[in-house]
């Protein structure tokens, strides 16, 4: 086994668009284990877009990630050495490791994840991401079967699930995504019953025609003008769950037009953090786990290969070159 450890640090705040030399590479030794703590070796790590919020100073519902220090993500790996009797080792273990081939843990948050399953769906459908359409949808937007549900950044990671639950619930599901090839993916592999491209030149007349009994439960993940296209289009008593404002996040402006719609339409209007709604994620895991286990929610994923790649992936991802689930595999092929 190495005993080095390749790790991406936070070398600077962005003033724009995230920059490769935003990032520092290093290697350092694997340091020895301490009793109660166990070694993992990370097989994949999750690029996500709330690490983007991370990288600034600030004020936010999290603290930033700290300039010098290896940034923060999601991982899923093996315990290849142990002194925590919870966590022995050859377990498959998901959690914070961070951007780096090696972490130290004491097990604290660490989540068992199950053989069976392609591991690297415990970092999307079965993840974080999952959870959160989960979390959202069911214990925020509520659809009732024939109701319309839309989502935003629907090829992505969270999206993606969104509309796929909310047709095994019976709705109809319509999508918002960038470009014909992600669209028709969206339709094609995952069953929504529509699609718009939101950088098409008529996508507000499209997508009035894809939602014609207009909108019952909204998933916003993105601001803006998509944000601001679906609200003018959303029924009596309606819920937006608001999850994400991925269009401003390199400091755009999200402001919106059409918040009228909140007032003449009494919307239900709620944003969340998923990752303060613990309690619900072990019924959610099971829930998604055998959806994801019989193909009734297929999912997508794009692995950059290595640990080097990861800020150029990341920076992918902000751009919109990732289908489905953005995933960093380490070691190469
Ligand atoms: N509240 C929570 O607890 C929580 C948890 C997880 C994720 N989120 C949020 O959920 C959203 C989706 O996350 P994800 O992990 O599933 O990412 P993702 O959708 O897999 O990837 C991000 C996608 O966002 C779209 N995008 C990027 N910039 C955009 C822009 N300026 N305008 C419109 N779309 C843009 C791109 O798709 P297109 O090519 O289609 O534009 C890109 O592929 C994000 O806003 C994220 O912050 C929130």
């Amino acid at each position: 086994m190495s005993s080095r450890n390749k790790q991406w640090l936070l070398a600077s705040r962005p003033t724009g668009p995230v920059e490769e030399s935003n990032f520092r590479l290093v290697e350092q030794e694997v340091p020895a284990l301490r009793d109660g703590e166990l070694l993992v070796r990370v097989h994949y790590l999750s690029l996500d877009p709330y690490m983007r919020g991370r990288m600034d100073d600030a004020k936010s519902y999290a603290a930033s990630q700290p300039l010098g220090e290896v940034m923060i993500g999601g991982t899923v790996g093996e315990v290849v050495d142990s002194r925590n009797p919870n966590w022995p080792k050859g377990e498959l273990v998901v959690g914070m490791g961070g951007w780096q081939e090696f972490h130290v843990t004491d097990g604290k948050g660490l989540i068992k994840a199950q053989r069976g399953l392609p591991e690297s769906v415990y970092l999307g459908a079965v993840g974080m991401p999952g959870i959160t359409a989960w979390y959202g949808l069911f214990q925020i937007g509520k659809p009732k079967a024939g109701e319309t549900v839309v989502v935003s950044a629907a090829s992505g990671a969270v999206g993606s699930v969104v509309g796929q639950l909310a047709k095994l619930r019976g709705c109809r599901a319509v999508g918002i995504a960038g470009g014909p090839a992600k669209c028709a993916h969206v339709v094609n592999d995952l069953g929504f019953d529509a699609c718009v491209d939101y950088k098409s030149e008529d996508f507000r007349q499209r997508f009035k025609e894809a939602v014609p009994d207009g909108i019952d439960v909204l998933f916003e993940n993105v601001g803006g003008t998509v944000f601001d296209t679906s609200l003018a289009r959303m029924n009596a008593f309606g819920r937006v769950a608001l999850c994400g404002l991925i269009a401003g996040y390199g400091g755009q402006d999200v402001s919106l037009k059409n918040a009228r719609s909140m007032l003449v339409n009494r919307l239900l209007v709620q944003g969340f953090i998923v990752v303060e709604h613990l309690e619900h994620w072990p019924e959610a895991m099971k829930e998604l786990g055998a959806a994801v286990a019989t193909g009734k929610i297929k999912y997508r994923e794009t692995i950059a290969q290595g640990i080097e790649a990861a800020p150029r992936a990341f920076i992918g991802l902000l751009r919109g070159e990732n289908l489905g689930k953005q995933l960093v595999k380490m070691g190469g092929d």
